[in-house]
């Protein structure tokens, strides 16, 4: 009786407290991100997401890894403030690096119609930022994975510099060390890394990405022998020596447009695509929670929903910082 009057007084002081911040900064959340931001002034602002996800995701389902890698590049680079969506004429921009270059168009595309569609409805309010934060979790409940609430008030950044986007990234042919080393430089820990890797449960990977785990491995074997044979033979077949550098596989062979976690399952079988992802099983350190998420698919999507919210609060501008774009791929003048 006497904890339940307690824990009352706690709400009412809570609620308070919020009533007295200023709107930018208000209610829960991290670094000054709020789940209710557009509450009052935009209010249908998650419904014309959805639809515009929707119509793009009917249009092409490439939609789906698309937004998701792009939200996933752009936190990691100067924060999640839309920088990568910066379009430059000097060919300079976030998106020209060597490490974005192979972001797909109809991730941009998705949140361009879906920032025409939010700036008919609520002019100038609604940041690019959010619009990617809002697209991402979309794309990943459309595809049967897991829904969350997304935290809002991100401001769009002022700064796209494809020179600086060098070393922010993870590459395909990483270690566990090297791969917790750059989500760390984030903010985001050994389990964030491997929780979110889960992503490549969707999309797809050109073939020159891990061309040298089939054909030039080491000296002493010509196929990384970590691969399970027959994948490493299907690979081959998809993926021919001197092969088109515009050919792309599937990233889970087994449910490639589904968001689930099959992604550790393929990894325990021997069915991961990349160095980076295979090692996530190789490796000690993580073995155990690829164990885990193959074995259950709820506790995977949990996992997974908590690190989506922790990614999207990585670097985010607030406040006076930034400013709230009017056309995404292009700073306001
Ligand atoms: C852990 C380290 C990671 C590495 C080394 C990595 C690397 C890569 C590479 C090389 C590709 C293939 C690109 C291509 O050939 O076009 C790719 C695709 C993709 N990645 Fe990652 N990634 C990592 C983490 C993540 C994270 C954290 C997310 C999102 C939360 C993500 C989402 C995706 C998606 C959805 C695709 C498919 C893109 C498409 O089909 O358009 N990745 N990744
Ligand atoms: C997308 O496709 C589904 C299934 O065909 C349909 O029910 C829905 O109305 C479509 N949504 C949009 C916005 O196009
Ligand atoms: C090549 O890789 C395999 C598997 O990781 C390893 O056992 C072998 O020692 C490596 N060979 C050389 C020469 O590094
Ligand atoms: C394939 O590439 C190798 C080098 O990786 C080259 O020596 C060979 O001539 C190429 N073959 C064809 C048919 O282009
Ligand atoms: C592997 O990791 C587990 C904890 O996940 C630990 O108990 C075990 O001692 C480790 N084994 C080796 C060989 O490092
Ligand atoms: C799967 O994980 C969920 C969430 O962590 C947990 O509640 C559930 O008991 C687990 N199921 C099994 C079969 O272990």
């Amino acid at each position: 009786m006497e904890k339940q009057t307690r824990s009352m007084l706690a709400l009412v002081a809570v609620s308070l407290l919020v009533a007295m911040l200023p709107s930018s900064q208000a209610a829960y959340g991290g670094d000054g991100l709020s789940k209710d931001y557009y509450s009052s002034s935009c209010p249908g602002l998650l419904s014309f997401v959805r639809e515009e996800v929707t119509r793009k995701k009917n249009e092409t389902v490439v939609t789906i890894p698309a937004v998701l890698r792009l939200f996933f590049h752009d936190c990691f680079v100067n924060g999640c403030d839309a920088s990568v969506l910066i379009a430059s004429p000097n060919n300079d921009a976030e998106k020209n690096s060597e490490d974005d270059d192979s972001l797909a168009g109809d991730g941009y595309d998705t949140v361009n119609r879906v920032k025409a569609r939010v700036e008919r409805e609520c002019p100038g309010v609604v940041s690019c930022s959010d619009i990617l934060a809002l697209a991402a979790r979309d794309v990943v409940s459309l595809a049967d994975g897991p829904y969350w609430t997304v935290e809002l008030g991100r401001r769009d950044g002022l700064v796209s510099k494809a020179s600086d986007v060098e070393g922010k990234l993870p590459g395909p042919d990483m270690k566990v060390k090297e791969l917790t080393a750059i989500f760390k430089n984030s903010g985001l820990s050994q389990w964030d890394m491997v929780v979110l890797s889960g992503a490549h449960t969707v999309g797809f990977a050109h073939c020159t990405r891990f061309y040298k785990r089939l054909y030039s491995f080491n000296s002493t074997h010509e196929t990384d022998p970590w691969f399970n044979q027959a994948y490493a033979q299907q690979l081959m077949e998809a993926c021919p020596r001197n092969v088109s550098a515009t050919i792309a596989v599937n990233m889970d062979p087994v449910s490639p447009i589904k968001f689930d976690n099959e992604y550790y399952t393929n990894l325990v079988n021997g069915l991961g695509l990349f160095t980076s992802d295979q090692v996530l099983y190789k490796d000690n350190a993580s073995q155990k929670i690829v164990q885990e998420f193959s074995a259950n698919q709820t506790k995977f999507f949990e996992a997974f929903t908590e690190s989506m919210i922790k990614l999207g609060r990585v670097g985010v501008k607030t406040g006076n910082s930034g400013d709230i774009r009017r056309d995404c791929t292009a700073f306001n003048h």
